[in-house]
Formats: C-alpha cells, structure tokens, sequence
C-alpha cells in the first residue's frame, strides 16, 4: 500500500478544511444507538405510543450536557427504549448511513447494543433484521459498506453476554464481530475473558473498549487477555510509554472519537486533545464520531473540529483516512480500492 502521496506538500493550508471534509474514510466506531436524533426519538416514541420523560425535542437536547461516561449512558439508554419494531431499527440505520455517505465515508463497521433492547423484551431478530436491511440499502443505493459488530454490555454480567451470544448465533452472517461497551470502571475486559475466547473460535472478528476513562491496565488486558484486534479509544495509553511502544510496534489500531472525548470530559478542551501527540508516537490512530447525535456531530464534524484546534497538516489528514481503511476488517483487494480512490482525491487537491 502506498505511503504519503509524493505531491501532498502542494496542497495549500487553507484548502485542509476542505480536503478532510472531501476525502475518502472509513468509521470503525459508531454506536448506532448513538446516532438516534431527538427529532428521531420524538418521532418514534410517537409512532410507538412511548413515553417520554421530556416534554419536547428542545428539553431533551437540552440535557445533552454531559460530566463523564455514565451520566452519557443513563441517558443514551433511555433514548433507545425508543426502538421497537424491525422498522425502527432500520430507520435509525439508514438515517445514520446517509449522513455517513455525505461525509465520504465509503466503509462503516456498526456497534448494535443488543442487550438493550432484548432487556425491554425486543427479539434479536428484530433487531437485526431492521439493522441488516439499512446496511443493505446503504450498498446498493449509496455505495456505502457497512458491517454489524455485536457489543456486550460491559457493566452486565459474562453469563448475560454468553445468553446474548446464544441468541445472536443463528445470525452469526450478519456481523462480522463482537465489542465491549457501557461503563468502563470496574468492569475491566478480564471479567469477559471466556465469552470473548468463544467468539474467538466462532472465528468472529474482536475488539473492545479500553482506556477511554479505565487505566491503561485494561487496554494491556484487551490486549493478552481478550486478544482484541482494535482498541476501541484507547486515548489512556499515553500514561504507559511501554504499552505505548507495543501499539505502535504491532501496529494495533486505536479508534479515537475527538468529539466525544471532550463532550465526557476525558480532555478539556479540543486543544488539549492528545491525537495528534498518538500520530506522533507512530500509533494507527483514526478519527470517530462514537454517538454522533449525542457529542455534536458527525464524522467531518470531527475532523473539521481536530484540524482546528490541533497541530495536524495534510499529511496526517492522509494518515488518519489511510488507517481508517487498514484498521478496517474488509478484504485485503478492498482496502487497495479505497486506498487509490483516497490517493486520488489527495491528488486532486494537489493539482
Ligand atoms: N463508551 C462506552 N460505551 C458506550 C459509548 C462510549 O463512548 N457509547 C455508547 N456506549
Ligand atoms: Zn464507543
């Protein structure tokens, strides 16, 4: 695979706004629970005769004022009891993969909380019927990929992952893997070593969340004890310079989302963020939206917002959309495609 585009020191820096907004990506980690509007769950909570603990879509965006991870969960989670039926599932999809095709993101890989909806008594079928049919679509009248990737609820016991696991398995062609998400202290990747070792030998693909408000401690677990492929954030890993140098060594991907890391308060301000400082380590990092109608915006709204506040230039701009492709578990001859068509668009701001 190519290395940075030889003419990319011609590409002007008041052009880098546009470049990040135009060029090719991927999105390795969207919750697509998070991507629910409140116009959306206004919409469904009608549809669905649910009641709402909020008198208008104003009042609830209004409460989008978040202090750390679970004061996030408790309401995302009460925004999803929403979801009923296979058709809301698939709205909720589609409405995400068209604003995900207006990004130019060409490849998406979709965490789905199933436990939080058959924890209300909505079948697994439903759920993934409703997502399948928006991934379906998002191919054939988008050109959008898109693929399921099942996350257990971490604060929730291994017993209940292995039951989820159970009742996800006659679909096991819809997704192409497992995660680990919900609130991270105190529930450490070990407390998930076996069901992640079975889905291991299902041959699914792995990967969880770690060290996004958790110690690096449980990105080393994610790591040896869970055997992940991707660490989902990951942003902690600069207080171990060891664990560090075994990221950038082995080339394990970290899936950032800028937006939400300043919306749940793990940095300050965008212009403390510490992106550009894990580019500079040498680790695969990557650019997310995480819960896009929760933090603020969609993926070029994270680029759009990084690139403003952080020392990062066109090169990285590259960087970043290039891993997001290789990071990606698409097919190797898949990867080479979006890698030319990415050249391409650097090459057309190069002229
Ligand atoms: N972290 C952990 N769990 C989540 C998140 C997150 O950012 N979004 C949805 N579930
Ligand atoms: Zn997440």
């Amino acid at each position: 695979m190519s290395s940075l585009p030889a003419d990319i020191h011609r590409i002007p820096a008041d052009r880098l706004g546009a470049l990040v907004a135009a060029m090719p990506k991927a999105e390795l980690h969207i919750h697509i629970e998070g991507s629910l509007e409140p116009e959306l769950i206004f919409q469904l909570a009608q549809r669905n005769r649910v009641a709402l603990p909020y008198p208008s879509v104003e009042a609830l965006r209004a409460a989008y004022a978040f202090t750390d991870l679970q004061s996030f969960l408790d309401i995302y989670y009460a925004g999803a009891s929403v979801l009923l039926h296979e058709q809301d599932f698939e709205d909720m999809a589609w409405a995400y993969l068209q604003k995900a095709a207006a990004d130019n993101v060409l490849h998406a890989e979709i965490f789905f909380d199933p436990q939080t909806h058959t924890a209300r008594g909505v079948p697994f079928k439903t759920v993934i019927d409703g997502l399948s049919r928006a991934v379906d679509r998002a191919q054939s009248e988008l050109g959008v990929s898109a693929s399921l990737i099942l996350c257990f609820l971490r604060h929730l016991s291994e017993e209940e992952a292995f039951a989820t696991l159970e009742e996800a398995l006659p679909f096991q062609d819809r997704f192409i893997g497992v995660g680990l998400d919900s609130s991270e202290r105190g529930h450490p990747p070990e407390k998930f070593a076996r069901v992640f070792a079975r889905c291991r030998d299902l041959g699914l693909r792995l990967v969880a969340h770690a060290g996004e408000e958790g110690p690096p401690a449980y990105i080393w677990n994610a790591l040896d004890v869970l055997k992940v492929e991707r660490i989902d954030h990951g942003v902690r890993c600069v207080e171990d310079p060891t664990l560090v140098q075994r990221l950038a060594r082995e080339g394990i991907a970290l899936t950032v989302c800028p937006l939400s890391n300043i919306k749940l308060c793990v940095f300050p301000q965008m212009q403390q963020h510490n992106l550009a400082q894990l580019l500079d380590a040498g680790l695969k990092a990557t650019v997310n939206s995480d819960d896009p109608a929760y933090f603020g915006g969609y993926m070029n709204q994270n680029f759009a917002e990084t690139f403003a506040s952080l020392p990062l230039d066109a090169a990285a701009a590259y960087t970043l959309a290039r891993n997001s492709f290789e990071a990606s578990f698409a097919e190797r001859s898949q990867k080479v495609k979006w890698v030319d068509r990415l050249d391409e668009s650097f090459a057309r701001f190069a002229a």
